[in-house]
């Protein structure tokens, strides 16, 4: 991580400009709990059009200065030109920088790796959309593509080095209809339109038995499932564990919807490693197919997060709830003020939000008492659609 550390001197005035960097305005952490901590600042800017806070701390009787990880934003080289443009326009004596001379390994850039907002505001295809959900090392995934070129192919992954492993084989192969997202399938289904998807393969996924929370299959993910698939689509699970064939039959068969067709030691015509290696050990494979028979309502991708209402920053410091907020389907934590010194009625809340799973934490700037998402809304996601709300509520009081 880029980051500064120099002698402590008094903060630098905002607004204010250095080197292409402009410096909006300084927020200063306020104690909320009965936790004591000890300050520290965000430095709120603008970059070639990109909007992040930098996170200035005392370090020994120094300061440091670095991103803030919430607001992070790539390239890298943005932040580098922040903190140096900090550094420069304070005049400090450096102590330690590490700006100029280290390479941070920058993102992985490849038209096919697409981040989760692009489902959220852009994708849209005429083909059919077929999904599989961990892919691992892609043999399926790309036979499946290379067999079906007029099929719109859309791989989940969480495992870093096997999406790196996959786009690599799309480019060496000339594969051209498979598009990889790095986000977890649980949730991910929720940005995509109903009726939509032909396939949605599962193929050995972890089984999770001491942590059965974690499964891919529950009640709301085969009702997303279903909510996705076109009628005769079908959700197709492969696994070598008894247990989970088992879990997921029960889910199935408590969702009275679809079709549900069992097989077992099916051959297909290819085998992933997986399979291979259960094969060799004498395991069998059991196969669960889920038929969608019903078309399903539309979802709306375009919720208003906004906050049509002003509040009294000084007041929200002390009425704020300090304890997390658990309803069955969200939660809302808020970890931290920020008050801004010589602007009224105006700061910053940090608070983390939405499914338990994959919570998002978001800076809620508020202005003169109006209240916004720094860095834009959350995605909308039922759980963060439920928590704004809940955060509208609690804010308005
Ligand atoms: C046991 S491997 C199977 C890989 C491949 N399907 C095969 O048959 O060889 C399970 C894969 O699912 C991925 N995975 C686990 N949980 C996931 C989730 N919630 N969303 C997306 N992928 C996930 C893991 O990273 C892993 O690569």
């Amino acid at each position: 991580m880029p980051h500064i550390v120099f002698e402590k001197k008094e903060l630098i005035p905002t607004p204010s400009q250095k080197d292409g960097v402009n410096f909006k305005f300084i927020a200063k952490s306020y104690n909320f709990t009965e936790k004591v901590r000890r300050t520290e600042y965000k430095i709120a800017l603008e970059n070639e059009n990109k909007e992040f806070l930098l996170s200035l701390k005392p370090k020994d009787d120094n300061f440091m200065v670095k991103a803030d990880k919430v607001t992070r934003i790539s390239p890298v080289t943005l932040v580098k030109n922040a903190l140096n443009a900090y550094v420069n326009l304070n005049e400090v004596k450096v102590l330690f920088s590490n700006t100029n001379n280290l390479k941070f390994k920058e993102e992985t850039k490849n038209r096919y790796l697409k981040d989760i907002n692009y489902f959220v505001d852009e994708f849209n295809s005429d083909k059919e959309i077929q999904i599989e959900i961990g892919f691992g090392s892609g043999r399926h995934l790309l036979h499946q593509a290379k067999t079906n070129p007029n099929v719109q192919f859309i791989g989940l992954e969480i495992h870093y080095p096997s999406i790196e492993q996959l786009l690599k084989q799309l480019e060496l192969q000339d594969i051209t209809n498979v598009l990889v997202v790095n986000y977890d399938a649980r949730l991910f289904m929720e940005f995509i339109e109903s009726n939509k998807v032909g396939k949605i393969f599962v193929h050995f996924p972890v089984p999770w038995d001491k942590k059965p929370h974690r499964r891919i299959y529950s009640n709301e993910f085969v009702n997303e499932a279903l909510r996705v698939l076109k009628i005769t689509g079908t959700l197709e699970l492969r696994t070598d564990s008894r247990k989970y064939f088992d879990f997921c039959t029960e889910v199935l068969t408590n969702l009275p919807k679809g079709r549900i067709t069992i097989d077992i030691n099916k051959d297909l015509a290819v085998s992933s490693k997986y399979e291979d290696r259960w094969k060799k050990q004498g395991k069998n494979i059991y196969d669960v197919v889920l038929e969608a028979q019903n078309n399903d309502e539309n979802i709306n991708l375009n919720f208003d997060f906004s906050f049509d209402f002003k509040i009294d920053f000084n007041k929200m410091l002390i009425t704020i709830p300090t304890k997390s907020i658990i309803e069955s389907n969200y939660f809302i934590h808020v970890e931290e003020l920020y008050t801004i010194e010589g602007s009224d009625n105006s700061g910053l809340v940090k608070v983390t939000m939405g499914n338990f799973d994959r919570p998002v934490t978001k800076y809620l700037y508020v202005k003169e008492g109006e209240i916004s998402y720094y860095q834009g809304n959350p995605l909308p996601t039922s759980s963060n659609i439920n928590a704004h709300e809940k955060l509208k509520e609690i804010l308005s009081k």
